[in-house]
């Protein structure tokens, strides 16, 4: 049967970012633009022959076609096996799960996790590694090395298999299994959490309604909230992952997600809403009119994880990534486990969770996980917190403004200007770096800045280092602001910025966040001159 090996020649911009490379999907469709990405996967990893690879996507337009594709490189290349998600479909925690559970030597997951989908939308492709976590840096720059030298990629003739047919199929020498996306995962979350507690809390009345938002985590959610864990028909709602996701944007926030914020602040609103993101990695959290910051869900969780059977024995550490708020070290501080703070991206926290060092880990961007696995996982996020929530029998506002008491509170917010001119956002954080040297001390609007610096990491485990990471400016009295480049965005530059406040006075625990970071924004603004560098006077969109 024919092996076909097919002359090509470097491709421009296939450099990986935060989570593997995310274009817009015309540019995937692209002729070879796919294969010498994949090519550049399998040869930077060094080869795929004798090795058995998990494949599996978010369902999003051209998911499949991919697949197929990727399924016909991974025979030419001499893998033995490849272990692919029904309909094409895995979540990315349940892909990691898989390479973790099979031993296989790695996956590619294509997801371009919250950006919409469609023809004229994103697409996404990473590789994991090994131990089922996001390829890191070592081997991201080896995968872009090989992309700017390529001149072949190897494929096989062959039809398209049918995605949709469980069990094993052969094409040529390479195995193919299909299997259940769910189960696995579901069993997982099984020897975590107390599914008989929470059934009980469902049993008992307590009503929910989690978003999928016409994403990967419908068929999950269903199947574990729904079937296994007795929840109500109709709890999950946009349940069917659709290839442009209902024409929505999957991204588990306040903005994005306003059809449950509404409901949640509405009259009968139910006792806890959850969203989670096209890929499934993400979740949102909001109790009845009590929304909750990804920073103080990773806090709360901190404090409460031993109710859970699966962190029963307690917490190794807990391990955040830098723009998150500081809550969670506040947390961890009290319970005397040790604390780590990371650059941006989860490829970052699978050292850490190797070396046992930190047992929870999370982001400001609506990202929270565990040893489980080594992604972040939305619906795991949810189940953690039905469990406290049956545990302690008190309602998320309750749960939080207990947390806030014993910890004090961090207000926080995200502000993100999008598709800024590329020239301009790097102007602005020249500028800023240039400045950092002489800061301390000096009072800027009403505030003086206690530190400030451009952030370095050097990771405990491996001992290397990552530089670059975001600028960051410390106040006197608990404020912060960070500045950060978007490594995800498919146009233009995405400036983030992120404000926050910590507050102690019990008097002053329930204010509004905005009124709270107003002196921190305007100090940041007047530091980078934002507004004048860049012409924007307000954030795209504020989380
Ligand atoms: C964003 C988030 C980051 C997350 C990543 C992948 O990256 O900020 O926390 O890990 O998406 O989901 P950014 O666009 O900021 O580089
Ligand atoms: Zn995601």
């Amino acid at each position: 049967m024919p092996m076909q090996n097919v002359r090509t020649t470097p491709i421009d911009g296939q450099k990986p970012g935060t989570s593997g490379l995310r274009k817009k999907t015309a540019v995937f469709r692209r002729p070879r633009f796919l294969e010498n990405y994949v090519q550049s996967i399998f040869d930077g990893i060094g080869g795929v022959e004798g090795k058995t690879l998990v494949i599996g996507g978010d369902g999003r337009f051209f998911n499949d076609a991919a697949i197929q594709i990727i399924l016909r490189m991974a025979c030419a290349n001499g893998a033995v096996k490849c272990i692919v998600g029904q309909g094409g479909l895995l979540s990315t925690p349940a892909a990691s799960h898989l390479i973790r559970l099979r031993e296989a030597d790695g996956g590619l997951i294509l997801s371009a996790s919250h950006n919409p989908g469609g023809p004229d939308a994103d697409f996404g492709l990473k590789y994991n590694g090994p131990n089922g976590g996001p390829a890191t840096e070592a081997v991201t720059d080896k995968i872009f090395e090989c992309t700017k030298s390529l001149a072949l990629y190897k494929i096989a003739a062959a039809e398209d298999l049918d995605l949709g047919q469980l069990g094993t199929h052969k094409l040529q020498d390479m195995v193919i299994e299909i299997v259940d996306p769910v189960a696995d995962y579901a069993a997982l979350m099984e020897t975590i959490v107390d599914f008989a507690k929470i059934r009980a809390l469902f049993e008992g009345g307590f009503t929910m309604c989690f978003d999928a938002m016409h994403a990967v985590t419908g068929p999950y959610a269903h199947a574990v909230l729904e079937d296994m864990l007795g929840a109500p028909k109709g709890t999950v709602i946009n349940g069917q992952p659709s290839p442009d996701f209902g024409k929505g944007h999957p991204d588990p926030n306040p903005i994005w997600a306003k059809t449950l914020m509404d409901k949640m602040h509405g009259a009968n609103a139910p006792d806890f809403g959850a969203a989670s993101d096209g890929d499934g990695d993400r979740n949102m959290i909001v109790g009845r009119g009590a929304y909750v910051t990804p920073s103080d869900s990773l806090a709360l969780l901190t404090a409460h994880a031993h109710l859970a059977p699966g962190y029963k024995g307690g917490l190794a550490g807990v391990a955040r990534s830098m723009p998150t708020s500081r809550a969670a070290d506040r947390v961890a501080e009290s319970l005397g486990i040790g604390c780590y703070e990371t650059p941006t991206g989860w490829k970052f926290f699978g050292n850490l969770l190797d070396a046992g060092k930190v047992t929870l880990c999370g982001e400001e961007s609506a990202g929270t996980g565990s040893d489980h696995v080594r992604e972040k996982d939305g619906l795991w996020a949810v189940l953690l917190w039905l469990n406290i929530l049956a545990e302690t029998g008190k309602p998320v506002s309750e749960l939080m403004a207990d947390l806030w008491k014993a910890h004090g509170r961090c207000y926080y917010a995200r502000h993100d200007y999008e598709d800024v001119d590329g020239d301009k956002a790097s102007v602005m954080m020249d500028g800023l770096r240039a400045k950092l040297g002489g800061l301390a001390g000096s009072r800027i609007g009403a505030l003086t800045v206690e530190a400030a610096d451009e952030f370095a990491y050097l990771d405990p485990v491996d001992g290397s280092q990552s530089t670059g990471q975001g600028i960051r400016v410390a106040f006197e009295g608990g404020g912060r602001a960070v500045f950060r480049l978007s490594g995800t965005g498919t146009q233009g530059a995405t400036i983030r910025l992120y404000l926050e406040q910590l507050e102690t006075d019990p008097a002053r625990l329930q204010e509004a966040p905005e009124t709270m970071l107003k002196q921190v924004r305007a100090a940041a603004l007047i530091l980078s001159d934002l507004v004048a560098i860049t012409g924007r006077d307000a954030p795209d969109v504020i989380t």
